[in-house]
């Protein structure tokens, strides 16, 4: 039952401000005239925004310290990326939420004990509840923002291919809280899906980034070109290693383990990878926030990038 419980809030602390701000960007992409579409954004926005402080206001002392250390929740950029991002774009940003989540102390002997506290658990299955009936609608949400760009009927600043890019991670949100609820910690159903999955985001991060940064710096450019073909060459890795396991006999055990050592290598690769990367873009919140690079990368696009790589890394810690 403990397990559900850290599973369950760990994900919302992570995946609760990802949608957040997922919608603040949409927000900020609309030209003026779509009130509609704002209107909706900032309605998500706020209900992503509540539940994330509920989930905050039961996790201190609950936390595993893995995540806490990690990164994934705040970085040291966070605040003052939030700060300026709502003073540029005018929405509000509650930041009193990071600070809160700076502060929060992981589980001990005495945040085990308190998983036995029945409230905390309905507060638990309530969060769970609530996310899942936000993300059915914030899945839908940004289906039809896909759908009617592509038909040529809505324009935003954002990139096609960014839409979809947060359509999957809302869903894979949506799959980690049905995972939760069934009563154990999250499992890929493919050896290498957690890989597939990341690789393919970190990838299009660097496309992103490319794509956003100012024509004139050249040299970061080149750098997230550099990066978006070094994760492009594992998401394939990663997807050929996944279809041999999947064809795999599991009962012949040399081949068994011969899959197993190749998946352990790809995982091995992808993680040195990803601390380069994480240095990268470390490098570049401190560089937008400190006004070095000319870009159209809001300061916390920056942070919320970096964020999705220190949780990677997190995860492929966890399965080495
Ligand atoms: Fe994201």
């Amino acid at each position: 039952m403990s397990n559900y419980a850290i599973s369950s809030i760990e994900t919302h602390l992570f995946f609760a401000r990802i949608m957040r701000e997922h919608t603040l960007f949409l927000m900020a992409g609309f030209p003026c005239k779509e009130e509609s579409w704002i209107r909706q954004a900032d309605f998500f926005r706020g209900q992503f925004e509540e539940l994330l402080k509920d989930a905050v206001r039961i996790s201190d002392g609950r936390v595993s310290d893995s995540v806490i250390r990690s990164g994934e929740l705040v970085t040291e950029f966070t605040i003052p990326a939030e700060r300026r991002t709502e003073s540029l774009t005018g929405i509000s940003i509650d930041s009193r939420i990071s600070e809160l989540e700076l502060a929060l102390r992981c589980g001990g002997d005495e945040g085990l004990a308190n998983f036995r506290d029945k409230a905390f658990l309905n507060q638990v299955h309530e969060l769970n509840r609530r996310s899942l009936r936000l993300l059915n609608g914030l899945i839908n949400f940004k289906e039809s923002i896909l759908r009617e760009v592509k038909n040529g009927n809505l324009f935003t600043a954002n990139y096609p291919l960014l839409i979809q890019h947060i359509l999957r991670e809302a869903r894979l949100y949506r799959d980690t809280v049905m995972e939760c609820m069934r009563g154990r910690r999250f499992s890929m159903h493919h050896l290498c899906e957690t890989e597939i999955f990341w690789n393919q985001i970190m990838m299009e991060h660097a496309w992103f980034i490319r794509g956003l940064l100012d024509p004139c710096e050249e040299e970061l450019i080149d750098t997230a070109d550099n990066f978006g073909d070094t994760f492009c060459a594992l998401l394939k890795a990663a997807r050929e290693q996944d279809a041999i396991a999947s064809e795999c006999n599991p009962k012949d055990r040399n081949a068994m383990n011969a899959v197993m050592g190749d998946c352990d290598a790809l995982r091995k690769k992808s993680l040195e990878e990803t601390i380069k990367y994480q240095q990268f873009k470390t490098a570049g919140t401190e560089g937008i926030l400190k006004l070095k690079i000319d870009s159209i990368i809001l300061p916390l696009l920056a942070d919320h990038v970096l964020r999705e790589a220190n949780h990677y890394i997190r995860l492929l810690n966890c399965k080495l």
